[in-house]
């Protein structure tokens, strides 16, 4: 009797276990030929920006701007409890979660995603282009362009790299200079240095510092140093 009994709860336990402890999400990138990339629950649900939201940069906050009822049974809240996992092909330094109304919404790249109701049952995604509630409707894709927060590079560039490059970049000895460069060169050498290739002589010495950097550290350095030092 004991015995049954304890498996009976041993099974309770196993059936409840889903709805008392909602797993971190992860976020899968599905393909078709017709809409490219795109990024899905692990269920393989579609995920959907909206334009109208705010995008998260640096320390603040994304703005969720579908906030209606009717706007949220369209196209509901994609939601987790814990941190978000990147599945293949998803950037792990891209994913978020933002706070809204007591839940975890995920963003990616600083966008609230959101699944779309006309996708329940559907094959296919159903809600790519959709234009509603005010703005468009995107299938998010898994290549997000990074806003740069030019204080929040400020701040690195002290903390991280002024003590080789110089507080104003002019460099020295084998530290080369930063200045006069753009921000599209200064990402670049950094993506290499990230990516453990070698570009200079000096190239060991700077692998290490850049194979910590986020695409957000990235965008948020390079903007910095290319407005900074002329
Ligand atoms: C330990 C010293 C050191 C630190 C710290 C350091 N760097 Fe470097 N950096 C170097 C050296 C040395 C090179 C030249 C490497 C080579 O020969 O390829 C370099 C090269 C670069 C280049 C390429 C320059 C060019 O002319 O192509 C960029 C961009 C750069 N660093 C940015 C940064 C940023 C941004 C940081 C802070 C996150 C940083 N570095 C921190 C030593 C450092």
């Amino acid at each position: 009797m004991r015995k049954l009994t304890g498996t009976a709860v041993a099974l309770a336990l196993v059936f409840a276990t889903p709805i008392f402890a909602q797993e971190a999400m992860t976020i899968e990138v599905a393909e078709s030929v017709e809409l490219g990339q795109y990024l899905t629950n692990a269920e393989g649900r579609p995920l959907y920006r909206f334009t109208t939201d705010v995008q998260a940069v640096g320390d603040q906050p994304a703005g969720i701007s579908c906030t209606t009822e009717e706007c949220l049974d369209a196209w509901p809240l994609a939601t987790t409890s814990g941190d978000p996992e990147a599945g293949e092909g998803a950037e792990a330094s891209l994913l978020g979660t933002t706070e809204y109304n007591d839940v975890e919404v995920l963003t990616y790249g600083g966008w609230p995603l959101y699944y779309s109701a006309s996708d329940e049952g559907a094959d296919a995604p159903q809600g790519n282009e959709a234009t509603a509630f005010g703005g468009e409707w995107a299938l998010a894709s898994p290549v997000v362009q990074v806003e740069a927060d030019l204080a929040a590079g400020e701040t690195m560039y002290a903390q991280a790299c002024a003590q080789c490059h110089g507080r104003t970049a002019r460099g020295m000895a084998s530290f080369p200079s930063l200045a006069g460069h753009d921000a599209g060169y200064i990402s670049t050498r950094l993506m290499q240095y990230r990516a453990g290739e070698t570009v200079g002589p000096n190239s060991p010495l700077m692998k290490p510092v850049a194979a910590t950097l986020s695409d957000q550290d990235i965008a948020n350095l390079a903007a910095f140093i290319s407005t900074e030092f002329q």
